[in-house]
């Protein structure tokens, strides 16, 4: 495991101009049922948006529209200026359930190279690849291990290094570190912050966490209501490099913390929180 940096993602770019994902009049149906209902956003080049609703909201669902896993009914999504209509390389998505997410009869170099392979990169140039992945993510010493044979975090940080040998432009994370403990989800908050500033991708990401969406977020989305709209998007005006410590201390990141929980609460009331990991 890599050790927990104290200081993480010093490369994000200024406030980039340019969208790398537009969103527009975005509505979602389930047969007769509309869950999200004309969601417009936009993702910026290299910018890290976090996405936070109370469950049922749709996140997942809008995710995997961004991903081209579904379709909507109405509205448009748009990525590097062409219209999203199935899944690309491109647009790498990580799943919380690491455990599904990888194949448990290849080992962790047999996962990673699953997407060079899926790249035709030729497999004398595979190594050298799965070995920088490796190295980057702290699992090098664990290459010839079988997913079974890892940590819950270890698996995660496999499945991420999956996704970077996509080589995409974008990444889209699904509640990523939900299933793992206080210090593991700190330590991979801080890596993939480094990591997307490192290779310059646009992130999405969701969670139920408030804190973690604050302290990962250039800006951060609120969906609520029923059929689900955007209630409130907030730029995150904190100093990067971000600190799990000074971070998560400053007065600015009380104030956001303050601002989302009440937008939350007023959509649930507390006991719908009961038993969901709400901080
Ligand atoms: N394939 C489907 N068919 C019908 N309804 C669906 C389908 N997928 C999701 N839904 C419904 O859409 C709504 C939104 O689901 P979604 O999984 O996107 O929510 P979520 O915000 O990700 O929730 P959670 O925080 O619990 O993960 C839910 O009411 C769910 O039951
Ligand atoms: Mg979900």
């Amino acid at each position: 495991m890599q050790p927990l940096r104290k200081t993480v993602g010093s490369v994000r770019p200024e406030k980039a101009e340019a969208s790398a994902l537009e969103v527009s009049g975005l509505t979602v149906r389930f047969g007769a049922r509309t869950i999200l209902d004309g969601i417009n956003f936009d993702v910026r080049d290299g910018e890290f948006l976090c996405i936070v609703g109370s469950s049922g909201s749709g996140k997942t669902t809008l995710l995997r529209v961004l991903a081209g896993l579904a379709r909507p009914a109405e509205g448009k999504v748009q990525f590097a200026g062409a219209e999203i209509s199935g899944p690309s390389r491109d647009r790498a998505i990580i799943f919380q359930d690491y455990s599904k997410a990888l194949l448990p009869w290849r080992t962790v170099r047999g996962n990673v190279a699953l997407s060079l392979e899926a790249r035709n990169v030729p497999a004398s140039e595979q190594d050298a690849i799965v070995d920088e992945l490796l190295g980057i993510i702290g699992l090098s010493r664990a290459k010839e291990q079988f997913p079974s044979q890892l940590s819950g975090g270890m698996q995660q940080r496999v499945q991420i290094a999956r996704c970077l040998a996509q080589d995409p432009k974008l990444l889209l994370m699904d509640e990523p570190f939900g299933a793992l403990d206080a210090m593991t989800r700190q330590s991979l908050q801080d890596e993939i912050l480094q990591l997307v500033a490192d290779k310059k991708i646009a992130t999405v990401f969701i969670t139920h966490d408030l804190e973690e969406a604050i302290y990962l977020g250039d800006r951060v989305i609120v969906l609520g209501g029923s059929p689900a709209g955007i209630m409130e998007t907030m730029e995150i005006d904190l100093p990067r490099p971000r600190n799990q410590l000074t971070t998560r201390e400053d007065g600015r990141f009380l104030a956001y913390r303050h601002r989302l929980f009440e937008l939350l609460v007023q959509e649930h009331p507390p006991q719908a929180f009961e038993g969901k990991g709400q901080q």
